[in-house]
């Protein structure tokens, strides 16, 4: 299915200390971006590290550290906090993620394209 510009997934298909990939289109600009159950707590991002521009994730959807407790880019394993996106540790430390807006309605989630679409688009 192509992208379109939200993306809806069941509450249930994400539950604690998971993510579920996805990508927008983003006013003709393809977006990759990710949802992470953390706590019971839902947040999303766009998948672009801000160190290099790279996805986080190598493996498809493999964007948590091993405790679960840190988002990980598997490039040069820069650590992200799973509710602000900050980067507590690695080459990019200060940085942060892009986040995207992210709904729960329901047993629904839906995540949208940014105002404007981030440099990150691809
Ligand atoms: S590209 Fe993510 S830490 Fe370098």
């Amino acid at each position: 299915m192509p992208p379109s510009d939200e993306w809806r997934c069941a509450v249930a298909a994400v539950p604690p200390g998971h993510t579920a990939t996805f990508r927008l289109d983003c006013g003709g600009r393809t977006v990759s971006g990710f949802v992470v159950n953390h706590d019971a707590r839902y947040r999303a991002y766009v998948n672009r590290c801000p160190h290099r521009g790279t996805p986080l994730d190598l493996w498809p959807n493999e964007l948590l550290a091993e405790d679960g407790r840190a988002l990980v880019c598997s490039t040069h394993g820069a650590l992200f906090e799973p509710d602000t996106g900050f980067c507590t540790a690695g080459p990019c430390a200060g940085d942060r993620l892009t986040p995207l807006p992210l709904v729960v309605d329901g047993d629904t989630l839906a995540v949208s394209c940014p105002q404007r679409p981030p440099p990150s688009a691809r």
